[in-house]
């Protein structure tokens, strides 16, 4: 078979995880099938690919300029696709407004890359596409860490969210096509291991074959028993979903990291219910409780919206309470952004201003603040074990203990990709400096 010619692909990647892996299934199967190399340089790229998200509006609307930057500076022969969720979502009006674009490939559709890119004007993006047992290409990379999705879609129905729109039903990817990607992985360097999807907690309810059901505890215990894996993230888990046993699991698995992301959205009762949360604020306090119970050294991350339509004061202040209590390590604060093609649509009427929606997340990001002092404070002159990964230009190391905060310490690339003892000796709002303990 004659070689075809090495070719230079440009991507960027917008929004979430999912769309991490989504990209480097891309590259891997566009360098396994048709020989592209990766470059960061866009002027000098044969493929450009832009990656999408459309949770919020702002990153849609900075699509259309920046693919316009991109057509105006980019090799004369070069093709620009649009894959990912806005992909999905805007489909062939991607090309009424943008006509320089040659193909559209929407989440879900990932496993048709090969074969898109050389269909001019080609659109992609059946939300019922099931993709969910495609092997995809190995990326070959010696990676300490890696991310694999459990599942592709989402079966909620939470009013805000343009995901189970974009990116379809939820459907779980088989246990044992998970297992044998991470062995792979951990053979190849991988000491962690990220699984990934929208509600990982529901994972298997569903998947494309007829098999019996099973559930997300079973498999975080498969995955433990994976020779190499040191450690087990997962994201998004839904509180939902955080049963007595997925709970116990956590805490009492060693391989799982002490770090867990319970997306509040709303301290609110009344809002949660509108938003179609599926559980109270006093449900999700019981549950954060309880982690923190059996596990005093967890983190716990979060995701807020504020100025969701009808959001009161009184409401907001529920919100509120609820920082206060659980003292998240981490917040991603959103301000309500209006998406087509969601329930919330029709809040139309009680949409909260953009004035008091700013002033709502400053009040959160300030209330935040005083708590991550708090809580980083008492860990100087602890020691804690340590996954290295990053060797910066000014001599020091970063990594992350096992609960998920990054430190820093001076070395050299000896440490990467080991798991080492470290003192703590100093702590920003987010990060420790430390140093190695022999
Ligand atoms: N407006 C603001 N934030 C949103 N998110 C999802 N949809 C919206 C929206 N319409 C946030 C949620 C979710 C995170 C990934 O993005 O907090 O957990
Ligand atoms: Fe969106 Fe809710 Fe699904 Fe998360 S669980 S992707 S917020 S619909």
């Amino acid at each position: 078979m004659i070689k075809q010619e090495e070719k230079k692909l440009f991507i960027e990647t917008l929004g979430c995880q999912m769309n991490d892996t989504d990209s480097q299934h891309i590259i891997s199967e566009l360098k396994e099938h048709k020989n592209y190399s990766v470059t960061n340089d866009m002027e000098e790229a044969d493929l450009i690919i832009i990656n999408t998200c459309s949770v919020r509006e702002k990153p849609v609307s900075k699509l259309f300029s920046e693919i316009g930057q991109f057509n105006k500076k980019k090799k004369k022969s070069a093709k620009i696709g649009v894959c990912g969720c806005t992909a999905s979502h805007l489909g062939s009006d991607i090309m009424k407004r943008a006509p320089y674009v040659d193909f559209v490939l929407g989440a879900r559709n990932i496993s048709k890359i090969k074969d898109i890119i050389d269909t001019k004007g080609a659109v992609e993006i059946d939300i019922d596409y099931d993709d969910s047992t495609y092997q995809f290409a190995a990326s070959g990379m010696n990676l300490y860490k890696t991310s694999v999705n459990i599942s592709i879609g989402c079966d909620k129905e939470c009013t805000y969210c343009i995901v189970p729109a974009t990116r379809g039903d939820e459907i779980s990817i088989p246990p044992e096509m998970i297992v044998m990607q991470i062995e792979k992985d951990a053979k190849n360097g991988a000491k962690e291991v990220t699984l990934l999807g929208q509600n990982v907690n529901s994972y298997g309810r569903r998947f494309s074959d007829k098999r019996a059901k099973t559930n997300f505890t079973k498999l975080l215990q498969e995955v433990s028993k994976i020779e190499g894996i040191e450690r087990i993230r997962f994201t998004s888990p839904h509180p939902l979903h955080m049963d007595d046993e997925f709970i116990e699991e956590f805490a009492r698995n060693p391989k799982i990291s002490k770090c867990i992301h319970m997306p509040l959205q709303s301290g609110s009762t009344k809002v949660l219910k509108a938003m179609k949360r599926g559980y109270t604020k006093e449900w999700f306090l019981n549950r954060a409780k309880k982690i923190r119970d059996l596990v005093p050294e967890v983190r716990i991350t979060t995701d807020i919206i504020v100025a969701f339509p009808g959001e009161t004061q009184e409401d907001f202040e529920d919100t509120l309470d609820v920082i206060n209590q659980v003292k998240f390590d981490q917040i991603f604060n959103f301000k309500y952004s209006p998406r087509p093609n969601t329930q919330a649509l029709e809040l139309k009427d009680k949409e909260i201003s953009d004035e008091i929606g700013s002033a709502r997340l400053i009040e959160v990001i300030e209330l935040h603040k005083l708590h991550q002092s708090e809580l980083m404070n008492p860990n100087i002159g602890k020691i804690v074990s340590v996954l290295f990964e990053t060797l910066k230009p000014n001599g020091e190391v970063s990594g992350f203990t096992d609960n998920y905060c990054q430190v820093f310490v001076k070395g050299s690339d000896e440490l990467l990709g080991r798991i080492v003892d470290v003192k703590i000796t100093s702590a920003s709002r987010t990060a420790f400096k430390g140093e190695v303990v022999n």
